[in-house]
């Protein structure tokens, strides 16, 4: 039952999460938003696991956003406490290990919005993406009024918010939303040589840049600068720095273990 929505697969230092409803282009329900809250918090304690991709089943979809069906009939009351309940957005935002979201179809509303609360997001060229809640009448409510204008420049984004358009992929890529875009039966294979990449460095280094790109939208430069330096510091203290700089001076390729 509580895999149902989300499938879960681990394949070396990589883990791949799908969202699992394709036949509802993989519209976030409560109980998927449940099932990948869930399964964050699993993977952050989980060593063995360096980095996680997201991505939707089926060929149409990677989330075209929070499930309509449930908006009938919703109170104020019964909404608020959907949002606040293990908020998926903000799992993903505080997740401590590099995320990437592998875009393979639409990717509207929520979709759009989980895909920008990962680290980079790589869509195929199928794909199309766009925050459509203006046309039921409301407004993103997992970031994307906050997300989508540092990703893309104020005017920009409020052109997508207001009008709820939705755009290709390669039109994502010119405006920083999408950080790559590749042919669409080639996306998963990048995305996993991306992952491979990434999980073969330093799990300490990984860790203290993503704390530190996270701080630099959240504070002033001069308080980013100082909390860089102090997590340059700390790197010193760990392992994964004696091999890396072992490693180099010793013309072999570093083993990091992530101490
Ligand atoms: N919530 C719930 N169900 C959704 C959904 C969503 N966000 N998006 C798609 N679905 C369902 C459809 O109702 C349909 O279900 P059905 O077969 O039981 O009728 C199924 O997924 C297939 O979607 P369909 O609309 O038939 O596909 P399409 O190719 O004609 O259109 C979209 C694709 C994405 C343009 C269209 O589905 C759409 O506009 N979806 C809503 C997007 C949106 O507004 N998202 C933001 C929500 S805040």
């Amino acid at each position: 039952m509580a895999e149902e929505n989300v499938l879960r697969e681990i394949e070396g230092r990589v883990a791949t999460l799908t969202i699992n409803r394709p036949d509802k282009l993989n519209a976030l329900n409560i109980a998927t938003r449940g099932e990948l809250s869930d399964a964050l918090a699993e993977l952050e304690e989980n060593d063995e696991v360096r980095v996680v991709i997201v991505t939707g089943a089926g060929e149409k979809a990677f989330i075209a956003g929070a499930d309509i069906g449930e908006f009938a009939g919703r109170t104020p009351i019964d909404q608020f406490k959907v949002m606040g309940a293990s908020n998926v957005f903000d799992a993903f935002d505080a997740f401590s290990k590099p995320t990437i979201a592998a875009i393979n179809g639409f990717c509207l509303g929520g979709g759009c919005e989980l895909a920008m609360a990962c680290d980079i997001r790589i869509a195929s060229d199928r794909a199309k993406l766009g925050q459509p809640e203006v046309n039921l009448g409301i407004l993103p409510g997992g970031g994307g009024t906050q997300r989508l204008p540092r990703l893309v420049g104020l005017g920009t984004a409020l052109k997508l918010l207001y009008t709820g358009e939705l755009i290709r992929a390669d039109e994502a890529f010119r405006i920083g939303l999408v950080d790559e875009v590749v042919p669409a039966p080639d996306l998963m294979n990048r995305v996993r040589e991306l992952a491979g990449t990434i999980a073969s460095k330093s799990p300490v280094a990984l860790r203290l840049i993503k704390e530190a790109v996270r701080a630099s939208v959240r504070t002033s430069l001069d308080e980013g600068l100082r909390h860089e330096r102090a997590l340059f510091g700390l790197a010193f203290s760990s392992e994964d720095k004696v091999e890396g700089v072992d490693a180099f001076l010793a013309k072999r390729q570093p083993d990091f273990k992530g101490r």
